[in-house]
């Protein structure tokens, strides 16, 4: 290897650790998977868009097409990762899904239970193999994408803004937990991104195009939506070792809408 490979390898942050991707086919999950790729990790990514996935071919990217819901197949991708790497350094929980806005009147008991299953259940199955691995190895990061919306709500989305209150609830029980065996876990709350699921929050029948510029964009102090990249910047801080004493924290990346 020339001199200047080895620096630039010595350089990255994720060189020869193995991370857990959930929505890697989602608009945040792929910029996070490029960005720890560029970093030197060895990524497993689970989502339910095979297509999506495949736009990430990489000899060190490992896709999964499965629901986050799915026990055995979770139970299977880090069990696959962990007997081919033989550490799992690593659970970003990035899959999700959206609520349109709508009165509590016209949601459903399905409805609520199904953003509640894919958006808060399934990082109990996640983190639970997390666990599984990272306890006995005496570390790892857990990191979890909830929602601004959490701390600063808006009418209409009240199911959504449940499970993402779960989900930060969530890990910092995790942290409390899991931090005498040196396990981090942590949350990020996104302010309101520019990928495809920012048009799913409008109402129905809504002008999405105009839902984004006059309640979204308008809606953060910094003026622009949170680009995926910001995201996939503060999941590679979580994750790498400059952030070793951070846990039980929530990084807000959302252009100040939460003041
Ligand atoms: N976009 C925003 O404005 C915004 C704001 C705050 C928080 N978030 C959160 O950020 C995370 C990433 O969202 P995004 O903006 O990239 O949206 P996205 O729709 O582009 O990506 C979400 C991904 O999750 C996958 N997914 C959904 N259900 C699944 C299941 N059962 N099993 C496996 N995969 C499943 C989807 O296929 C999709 O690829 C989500 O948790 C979302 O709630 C988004």
């Amino acid at each position: 290897m020339r001199s200047n490979q080895t620096e630039r390898v010595s350089e990255m942050k994720m060189a020869d650790k193995t991370v857990i991707v959930t929505g890697a086919g989602g608009g945040m999950g792929k910029a996070i998977v490029r960005k720890l790729l560029g970093e030197g990790a060895t990524v497993a990514g689970i989502d339910l868009k095979d297509e999506a996935m495949a736009e990430l071919k990489h000899e060190r990217f490992l896709p999964f097409a499965a629901s986050i819901l799915d026990e055995k197949v979770i139970e299977r991708v880090f069990s696959e990762m962990h007997e081919k790497t033989g550490r799992i350094d690593g659970l970003v929980n990035a899959a999700g899904i959206a609520q349109s806005a709508t009165p509590i009147d016209d949601v459903s008991l399905d409805d609520w239970h199904r953003l509640i299953d894919i958006n808060a259940t399934s990082l109990f199955i996640t983190a639970k193999q997390a666990a599984r691995y990272m306890k006995p190895a005496g570390k790892g990061s857990i990191i979890t994408i909830a929602s601004v919306s959490a701390t600063r709500p808006r009418p209409g989305l009240q199911s959504y803004i449940a499970s993402k209150g779960a989900a930060e609830s969530f890990t910092r029980a995790l942290a409390i937990e899991l931090a005498e065996s040196g396990v981090r876990a942590n949350t990020i709350h996104p302010g309101p991104a520019d990928t495809g699921m920012l048009s799913q929050f409008t109402a129905k029948g809504a002008d999405s195009e105009q839902a984004r510029k006059e309640i979204f964009e308008s809606s953060v102090p910094l003026g622009r939506l949170i680009q995926p990249e910001d995201i996939a910047g503060g999941v590679l801080y979580l994750l790498s070792d400059d952030a070793s004493m951070v846990t039980g924290t929530t990084l807000h990346i959302d252009g100040g809408r939460g003041l």
